[in-house]
């Protein structure tokens, strides 16, 4: 009997799986900050996390402080961001934002 029920759920799980990703981004609250902030200052370049002017940022699996250091220093084309523009608490959003991106691809 527990093993039927294992493999009805397990049945369930594998055919979640193949469904195509639908509706709406899930973004905790961190998450709608960084977006936020993202949409202010990033998406002209990187269109929703796409390549535009600037490269793709979902393709990437780009660390964390990694990004952090590329949003401060700025590096070619792409202008430096100040303290004074991009609070760290709003880095921090951010960069959870582009992360959460990330995982839904
Ligand atoms: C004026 C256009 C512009 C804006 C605005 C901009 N970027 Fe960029 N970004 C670029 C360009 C161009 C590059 C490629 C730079 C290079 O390496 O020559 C880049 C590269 C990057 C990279 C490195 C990608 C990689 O694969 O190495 C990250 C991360 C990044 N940008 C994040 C951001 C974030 C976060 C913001 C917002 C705070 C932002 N960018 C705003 C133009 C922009």
């Amino acid at each position: 009997m527990k093993l039927l029920v294992l493999l009805a759920l397990a049945g369930c799980g594998s055919a979640r799986r193949t469904e195509p990703i639908a509706g709406p981004l899930a973004l905790d609250e961190m998450a709608e900050r960084g977006e936020r902030v993202f949409f202010r200052y990033c998406h002209q370049c990187h269109p929703f996390g796409e390549g535009g002017v600037g490269w793709s940022l979902n393709e990437k699996p780009l660390p964390g402080f990694l990004i952090r250091a590329q949003t401060r220093a700025g590096v070619g084309a792409m202008p430096a961001f100040g303290r004074d523009q991009i609070g760290p608490d709003e880095l921090d959003a951010l960069v959870h934002y582009l992360v959460t991106l990330r995982k839904t691809r």
